[in-house]
């Protein structure tokens, strides 16, 4: 199997391209899966305060630096798994928002986690009604001068929400994670993230596996001879973004992860193009508060 690339945020922190998404993960169980994501190649996984996971993300890490490295060990560790291999996401949650409750928060995710560094902190939404994002913004780009974030970004932004932020911001959001997959594809922003030097990372990319049904998509994957998730994986892997498809199953995680090795032709790209509907699975950003 070829690992996920990594690829440069703009501050030349290097990220894995495909990671696991732990949203609606259970603490009790999150560990286990981090652990068979590990042994099938993940080193990118992508949680928030809101997920409730965070101590199980960061159970499974310690479990790595405590257990045998050599080769037939018990508790087996997969080889380059040391704390600078891995690429760990959390996020500030809504209510969290302001400049001394984003500082607390993550600290609190940090004691979550287990963890001395995070190495990419996002805003969960913008929720601008609340008027607090840039303040939020800059308690990140606080934490950022201090070495315990690698790289701070957003989510959820509509391109007004970054119009705004950058008006106070010293630091550009190294990603926007949005909404994004076939039947979503967010031209307009996903262009103005090009232009700024942000990079574009997919939420809920297989559409919370409601894209995967798509006649289209199950042509491309037939002609393929791939499943529907790989296909839709691959599209977003050829269009640059990073993607962090959720899967709690070891055959689902190692399905997703194998999308390296096979290139989607100008033609499926062309059709799976075609699919956008403008279709959301989850809340629309102005609708957050
Ligand atoms: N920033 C935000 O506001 C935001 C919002 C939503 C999500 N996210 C992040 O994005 C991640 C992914 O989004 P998501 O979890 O909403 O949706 P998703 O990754 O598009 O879809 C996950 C669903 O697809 C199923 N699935 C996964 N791989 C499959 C496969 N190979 N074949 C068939 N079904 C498959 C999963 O089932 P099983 O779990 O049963 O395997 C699950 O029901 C989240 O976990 C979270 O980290 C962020």
């Amino acid at each position: 199997m070829k690992n996920p690339p990594r690829i440069p945020l703009n501050n030349g922190v290097l990220i894995e391209q495909l990671g696991l998404g732990l949203y609606k993960v259970p603490s009790t169980t999150a560990a286990d899966i981090v652990t068979m994501a590990l042994a099938a190649g993940y080193r990118h996984f992508d949680t928030a305060a809101m997920y409730g996971n965070e101590a199980g993300l960061g159970r499974a890490i310690s479990a790595l630096a405590g257990s045998p490295r050599e080769p037939g060990g018990s508790g087996e560790t997969p080889p380059g798994t040391g704390r600078e291999d891995l690429f760990i996401t959390t996020k500030v949650w809504n209510d969290q928002q302001g400049y001394d409750a984003t500082l607390r928060a993550f600290d609190t995710s940090l004691i979550n986690l287990g963890l001395e560094y995070v190495d990419l902190y996002l805003i969960h939404w913008p929720c601008a009604r609340r008027g607090l994002f840039s303040d939020t913004y800059k308690a990140m780009e606080t934490l950022y001068r201090e070495g315990k974030v690698r790289a701070i970004g957003v989510s959820n932004f509509q391109p007004e929400h970054l119009d705004r932020l950058l008006d106070t911001a010293e630091v550009v959001p190294a990603v926007n994670q949005i909404e994004l997959h076939p039947w979503l594809q967010q031209h307009e922003l996903r262009a103005k993230h090009q232009a700024l030097g942000i990079r574009t990372e997919a939420w809920s990319p297989l559409g919370r596996g409601r894209v995967l049904e798509d006649p289209v998509v199950l042509a491309c994957a037939a002609a393929h001879q791939r499943t529907p998730a790989q296909v839709i994986l691959r599209w977003h892997v050829q269009a640059g973004n990073i993607v962090i498809p959720k899967a709690s199953a070891e055959a689902r995680l190692r399905e997703n992860i194998e999308v390296f090795d096979f290139e989607l032709t100008p033609k499926d790209l062309a059709a799976l193009e075609s699919l956008d509907r403008g279709e959301r699975t989850g809340s629309h950003p102005d609708q957050v508060h």
